[in-house]
């Protein structure tokens, strides 16, 4: 089976490239923004006929979450138009297709895990240039799911994991928010589960039970307790200091809550889900061997 794992080098297609070996069985084109654009139609679909694909990761998204409050327009054009495409080219060749979406869709002020059926309600322009992404797919009639995440690090590209090690390493005290809670998501873990995912619906439709997902870690965090455990399990000497949203005014308004229910994932796939700690530990120690 081909696939198509757009958005390569980001976070995610960078982790599901680092799993290939272990789905020997599935043949993987992994395209960057400078191979492809998922743009420009003409470019995707010439891509996706000439190489028969049958499956589409997307992986690509316009992520920068204050940098978008003035950008709206190329952030739509990348997280609503290029989905829109991607939509459009499935169709054609009946491709499945996996779009990944964000916690960003809700406001936050909810106290209980946010479900699927939940409504959305976004409070920055990332947030809904996402939801017009999601809805892109979710009022299709291709074979295709959105699986929605939060607060992704990896050992690849920029995330907050790696911005508290160059900090730490550099003060011996920082200040971190401490009102904002949601959960940690190791890209690695996302990456075995969209895999798992396509593996488990084999022969089947992956939309069959359902086209809307949530996935993170299990557990609930601050970013305070996020920093905290960065150092701590990087052994990096700097003191963490809780502060309020107030405190560190960002362009982009983000949700106070964003902890995701997973239920529906783990149920219709069978997946387990790592505790956010020990899936931490695991890409800390990578960082280190570095
Ligand atoms: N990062 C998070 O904390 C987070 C949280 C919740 C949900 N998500 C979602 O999870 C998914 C993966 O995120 P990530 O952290 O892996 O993102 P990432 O590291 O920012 O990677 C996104 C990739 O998309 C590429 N891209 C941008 N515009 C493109 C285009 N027009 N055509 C093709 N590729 C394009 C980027 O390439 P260039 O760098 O060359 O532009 C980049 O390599 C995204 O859908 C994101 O919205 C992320």
């Amino acid at each position: 089976m081909n696939i198509l794992v757009t958005g390569a080098n980001g976070q995610l297609g960078s982790e599901i490239k680092s799993l290939v070996n272990d789905f020997s069985d599935l043949k993987f084109f992994f395209k960057g923004s400078s191979d492809l654009d998922i743009c420009n139609f003409l470019q995707l679909e010439k891509f996706v006929v000439e190489n028969k694909i049958k499956v589409i990761i997307n992986c690509a998204a316009y992520t920068a979450v204050d940098k978008a409050e003035g950008e709206n327009v190329i952030a739509q054009k990348v997280n609503e138009e290029g989905v829109l495409n991607l939509v459009k080219v499935s169709k054609t060749v009946n491709a499945k297709l996996i779009h990944i979406s964000t916690d960003y869709v809700f406001n936050g002020e909810a106290f209980i895990p946010y479900k699927e059926t939940d409504d959305v309600s976004p409070i920055g322009v990332y947030g809904k240039t996402k939801r017009l992404g999601e809805l892109a797919v979710l009022n299709s009639e291709i074979d295709g799911i959105v699986i929605r995440t939060s607060w992704l690090y990896s050992p690849y590209g920029n995330n907050f994991v790696k911005t508290m090690l160059r900090l730490g390493e550099d003060r011996d005290e920082l200040g971190v928010i401490f009102d904002q809670v949601g959960t940690p998501t190791y890209a690695r873990d996302l990456a075995l589960t969209c895999l798992t995912v396509l593996s488990k619906s084999k022969g089947q439709k992956i939309s069959g039970k359902g086209k809307l997902y949530h996935f993170s870690n299990e557990g609930v965090a601050s970013w305070y307790d996020f920093a905290k455990a960065i150092m701590v399990m990087a052994n990096v000497n700097c003191n963490v200091k809780p502060i309020e949203t107030k405190d560190y005014p960002t362009p982009a308004k983000r949700p106070h809550f964003s902890v995701l229910n997973k239920t529906k994932i783990k149920t219709d796939f069978e997946i387990e889900i790592p505790y956010w700690k020990d899936s931490l530990g695991e890409c800390i120690f990578k960082l280190k061997k570095k």
